[in-house]
């Protein structure tokens, strides 16, 4: 069982769980599929998203090192950057944030509104740097450069999405797989978006234990198949060492990568497509450049018969709605 290892390691708690697990009524009709969404968008804190539960441990981590400083990195519009900033701000800690702009754009509201507003609210000091090619070292260096004026600053992967973080998303497959099993429905496949991959490797590896026959599909919002995979996989592999544990027999990567065209941080017309439909069906908002995409091949997925048989699918929604007044996608 990976809940005994889970709970041997720190957390700190940041919100309330479990997210709910919700029928979509109208748009389950319209599509003739019943679709259910796990609100990971509503952990919260900060205007939510998955980001919180990789924090719980990577936050545990760094009060217990007994940093002052956070240092993370990502996009002018990142959702973890701006869940990392608010979480140093509620426990009195300084945040360094790194930005690059992937898309190269000089829209204002990408450069100042959306998450990229409330990085000020929350105090955060922001520089900005030409790409995030060399991310690791950057944030070493910018480690470095604290340590010499005397703070004690904590780098928080891009993402969130090293094996610490990644434990946040194997607790909530855990929280998940007792939902379902809750439920007594059987459900076709769970569907996400798969980026920096912590969400993914680990909700993959605890749902791979506790529901082996249920699919989990990654849609890749940045790579092609052949880059994202091993990323996953690599991360999944470092979770269950990490945990002691060895992947499940059933641990598989299942990844579509068609939906996140034409590049990283873009939405093409089929992300903004599923954006206006769930949020006229549902009132429910999803983002320009992960769940948008995501949430495309889901759809795009019960068009094309991707997933076989009719029972239900699952979406996991990851957040992310602060950029749609960046992207103003409407
Ligand atoms: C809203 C949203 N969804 C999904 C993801 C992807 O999660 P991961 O980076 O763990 O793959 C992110 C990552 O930043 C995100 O902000």
């Amino acid at each position: 069982m990976i809940s005994q290892p889970l709970n041997r390691f720190a957390r700190l708690p940041l919100f309330n769980a479990p997210t709910a697990l919700e029928k979509l009524p109208r748009l389950s009709a319209t599509l003739g599929r019943d679709i259910y969404i796990k609100r990971d968008d509503t952990t919260q804190f900060a205007l939510g998203g998955n980001k919180v539960r990789k924090l719980e441990y990577l936050l545990a981590d760094a009060l217990q090192a007994g940093a002052d400083t956070l240092i993370t990195a990502g996009a002018i519009q990142s959702n973890h950057v701006r869940q990392t900033a608010a979480v140093a701000a509620r426990l009195g800690l300084g945040c360094l944030a790194l930005l690059e702009n992937p898309i190269g754009t000089q829209d204002s509201n990408y450069l100042s509104n959306g998450n990229r507003l409330l990085l000020d609210l929350f105090d955060a000091q922001v520089e900005l740097v030409a790409n995030l090619d060399n991310a690791e070292q950057l944030l070493q260096e910018a480690a470095e450069r604290l340590r010499s004026l005397g703070k004690k600053p904590y780098v928080v992967p891009i993402g969130g999405s090293n094996a610490l973080g990644a434990l946040g998303y194997v607790r909530a497959g855990l929280e998940l797989a007792q939902q379902i099993e809750e439920s007594s429905k059987t459900f076709a496949a769970v569907v996400l978006a798969s980026g920096s991959a912590g969400t993914h490797s680990g909700l993959a590896l605890a749902l791979a234990e506790c529901l082996p026959q249920l699919p989990v599909i990654g849609v890749t919002v940045s790579r092609p198949v052949a880059t994202q995979l091993p990323k996953v996989q690599g991360l999944a592999e470092r979770t269950a060492e990490l945990l002691g544990v060895s992947l499940p027999a059933a641990f598989k990567v299942e990844l579509w990568d068609d939906y996140f065209g034409p590049r990283y941080g873009e939405p093409n017309a089929g992300t903004l497509a599923a954006i206006k439909l769930l949020a006229s069906q549902e009132g429910v908002l999803l983002d320009p450049v992960y769940t948008g995409k995501a949430f495309a091949g889901l759809l795009d997925g019960i068009a094309k018969g991707r997933f076989p048989g009719n029972d239900p699918l699952l979406f996991l929604h990851t957040g992310g709605s602060p950029a749609l007044f960046a992207y103003h996608p409407a």
